[in-house]
């Protein structure tokens, strides 16, 4: 029996060296320590020896059973460490790997739009919105600019397909007399945003584009505070000097009425798709306040009188920039994007 012992072991110590994951251990367990497995067996056995071999082999096969138990556990422990060390190896997370992921950033139309508001508070102007679908009367009307007058060819109008009275708004002109009815005089204010005209496009004309409406209103107010503001706001937003031209402009809700156009910085004034070749930018008309205008706004033009103008800002950007073609503005177009 003592043979058989010794037998059990070899078998045991040789067959150990294939076991390599814990479902084949627990298969070779049961072999050997199971109820049914080798060592039992021989274990069974014990009851037929004498009393002396009784004690001797029982010994021997406790301890040997202890030892098989022992290399068993030491085993498990073995590759339940691997199995968890393989796992938190995938988990691992390495918090010194460079983070790669995109982070987008102000559109240059905005990032002017917030430098121009900040400059204008500082003078003392609120900025104000209005709505984007406009009535035809503050988008006309109250501008002096009546139906059938020839300037509303000036721009050209999306109407609501349903209901002529409703329009896209042609410029930011309309809340002129919107704040005007909301706050009266004296007042100050600038209004950014959109506007939409049914235009073929091209270099330097898209059919959504953003103006900066501009208002004063005081008492004696003339040419010369609206001629201080305009150098004020292309100072604060070129740093440079730039050459600029004031010339009269039409406008019927201004009177007298500009046009301020800066040398083209894209050619530098020689001519180029976006000054339709003749060296000069369309920016900035503006004017003194219309009575009729002041009126509508229920401000009395005897007592006050204002200036206004609007800027257009996506032509302004372009000029900052020197940006040849206003359509990459909306195009979404990351490589353009990414450059500012
Ligand atoms: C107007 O829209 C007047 N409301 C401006 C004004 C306000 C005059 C207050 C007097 C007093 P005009 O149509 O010229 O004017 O447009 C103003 C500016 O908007 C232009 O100088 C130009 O810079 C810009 N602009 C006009 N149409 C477009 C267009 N289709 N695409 C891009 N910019 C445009």
């Amino acid at each position: 029996m003592a043979d058989k012992l010794e037998q059990v072991y070899i078998n045991f110590q040789k067959e150990l060296g294939a076991i390599k994951d814990l479902k084949s251990l627990q298969d070779f367990e049961v072999k050997y320590l199971g109820r049914k497995g080798e060592l039992t067996k021989i274990l069974r056995g014990i009851s037929e020896l004498s009393a002396e071999e009784k004690k001797l082999i029982g010994e021997k096969a406790n301890n040997l059973k202890n030892e098989m138990a022992g290399i068993i556990a030491a085993k498990k422990s073995e590759f339940q460490a691997e199995k968890y060390s393989g796992l938190a190896q995938s988990e691992k997370i390495d918090v010194t790997v460079p983070y790669s992921r995109r982070v987008g950033h102000i559109h240059p139309i905005s990032k002017i739009r917030i430098e121009l508001e900040q400059l204008f508070r500082s003078m003392g102007f609120m900025v104000l919105d209005g709505p984007q679908l406009e009535s035809d009367w503050y988008n006309f009307e109250a501008l002096n600019i009546p139906e059938h007058h020839p300037a509303r060819d000036m721009q050209d109008t999306f109407y609501l397909a349903d209901n002529a009275e409703w329009v896209l708004r042609t410029h930011t002109s309309p809340v002129q007399v919107r704040a005007m009815q909301k706050y009266g005089a004296p007042l100050r204010a600038i209004v950014p945003g959109r506007a939409f005209r049914n235009e073929a496009t091209d270099a330097s004309h898209e059919h959504t584009f953003y103006q900066i409406e501009g208002l004063m209103i005081d008492k004696d107010i003339s040419i010369a505070n609206l001629v201080a503001v305009m150098k004020e706001l292309l100072s604060g937003i070129f740093q440079r000097d730039i050459e600029v031209r004031l010339r009269p402009g039409y406008f019927p809700f201004v009177e007298p009425g500009f046009e301020l156009d800066i040398k083209c910085l894209i050619c530098a004034g020689k001519g180029c798709s976006v000054c339709k070749h003749n060296g000069w930018v369309e920016l900035l008309p503006c004017g003194l306040v219309h009575p009729n205008v002041l009126k509508y706004g229920g401000i009395d033009p005897k007592k006050w009188t204002g200036f206004a103008f609007g800027l257009g800002l996506d032509r302004l950007v372009m000029m900052r920039y020197g940006i040849d073609d206003i359509r990459y503005f909306h195009s979404g177009d990351l490589r353009f994007l990414e450059q500012f």
